[in-house]
């Protein structure tokens, strides 16, 4: 089955076109074509993304995106015709993104129907409400278009899903033995998750405050360091592991020992705020205390993922361990996964580097695992949901 993903929940405007074969518990996956905007360039200014900013820039680029994922029925001479009716429905569906309608009318006409695309895959939530329209909508424009049917699929479920392709062309298959947990960890989420079989997920603890890479892009701010800012932290941390370094600000670990699956980041981000205010009272903060302040950062909220993510395969049995989200190129973190993984026999599953970030392969591969337990359908009734969570 050959599926189109669209992805638009926060700020990466994707595209895919994914092949799946196999049943839902051993699916196989292979990538056929992706396109992806991403808008860091925009966000970076404000220093994190900024709804109505991110809403119209995947408006703007959701169109050429299309484009370059069909090139090989696009072409400028094109002339295909669309009924009146089905102009005036796209126009409706497109009404609230301006300038979309055109935009996406003129691609209708200036490209050949994809003969073998047989479902649409397009995130309802959660991510930002604002964002996540121009997907949903485009994707309802094209499947009315084209007669193809639609299934809205969860942010999250993509995020566990991402472990299950390999971006090269190449046809991919694992086998997870489950109950398998997912830790899930981005700019926007940092959830665990247990996962009976494919297609069966609970929630089982999160964040009640920042997320993980949110709290990296805090400190980082405090620091004076660019945005995203895990990666500036998590470079500035590994100079003081390599040299042996010593944890000398012993940042609070919060809800180490709450007994739950939950976590709380706030509270630590506020211990370095004030630790951070502290020290610049005397005088500016140098390089090497700025690299202290990372390195005992991510210590602390390493610790604390780690604890959490064991207690929860002790509590689950998981077999194995998937960890999805952009936080994951973090090495530290993902070295402290690899061996509880090890010192629990299990496996662990991570992403590739570009299906870590948010992308449309892993939002296609979630849908096809869900399209065993749900139709997909024309033009179907879907509502952004920015809240949407994993029952
Ligand atoms: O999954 P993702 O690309 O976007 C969201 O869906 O949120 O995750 C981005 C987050 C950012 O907060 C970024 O600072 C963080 O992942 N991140 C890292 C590292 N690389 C990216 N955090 C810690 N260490 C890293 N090496
Ligand atoms: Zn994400």
């Amino acid at each position: 089955m050959k599926i189109l993903g669209i992805e638009t929940s926060c700020d990466e405007t994707a595209l895919s076109i994914i092949d799946a074969q196999g049943d839902q518990n051993s699916p196989s996956f292979r990538v056929e074509k992706t396109a992806l905007h991403s808008q860091i360039d925009i966000h970076k200014e404000y220093g994190g993304v900024f709804p109505s900013e991110a809403k119209r820039a995947h408006a703007q680029n959701i169109t050429p995106l299309l484009i370059e994922l069909f090139s090989e029925n696009y072409s400028e001479e094109n002339n295909f015709k669309i009924s009146d009716e089905i102009v005036t429905q796209i126009k409706k569906i497109l009404e609230r993104e301006e300038g979309l309608s055109e935009k996406v009318l003129d691609f209708l006409q200036k490209t050949k129907k994809p003969e073998n695309i047989d479902m649409i895959a397009v995130t309802f939530g959660p991510g930002l409400e604002p964002t996540l329209w121009v997907g949903i909508n485009v994707a309802k424009a094209l499947s009315l278009a084209w007669s193809i049917p639609v299934l809205p699929t969860n942010h999250m479920e993509g995020h566990i899903a991402s472990v299950l392709a390999k971006a090269d062309g190449d046809e991919y298959k694992i086998d997870i033995n489950f109950p398998a947990l997912a830790l899930l960890i981005s700019g926007g989420h940092t959830e665990l998750i247990e996962i009976t079989h494919w297609g069966k997920y609970q929630k089982i603890g999160q964040t009640k405050d920042d997320a993980l890479g949110e709290a990296y892009d805090k400190v980082a701010r405090m620091l004076d360091l660019p945005y995203p800012g895990g990666p500036q932290i998590s470079k500035l941390a590994s100079q003081i592991r390599e040299k042996g370094g010593e944890d000398i600000f012993k940042f609070p670990r919060p809800m180490i020992n709450s007994g739950d699956f939950n976590f709380s980041l706030s509270g630590l981000k506020t211990a370095v705020l004030y630790k951070v205010q502290e020290l610049t009272k005397e005088k500016p903060i140098d390089d090497e205390t700025r690299a202290q302040i990372a390195f005992s950062f991510e210590e602390a909220v390493t610790e604390v993922i780690i604890k959490k993510t064991h207690d929860a395969l002790e509590q689950t049995g998981a077999k194995s361990l998937i960890v999805g989200g952009g936080v994951i190129a973090n090495e530290h973190l993902r070295k402290n996964l690899y061996d509880l993984g090890e010192s629990h026999s299990i496996d662990v599953f991570t992403p590739e580097k570009n299906l870590a970030t948010d992308n449309a392969v892993m939002i296609a591969m979630a849908a096809y695992i869900r399209s065993f337990d749900q139709k997909a359908e024309i033009n179907p009734e879907i509502i952004a949901r920015g809240s949407l969570t994993l029952s």
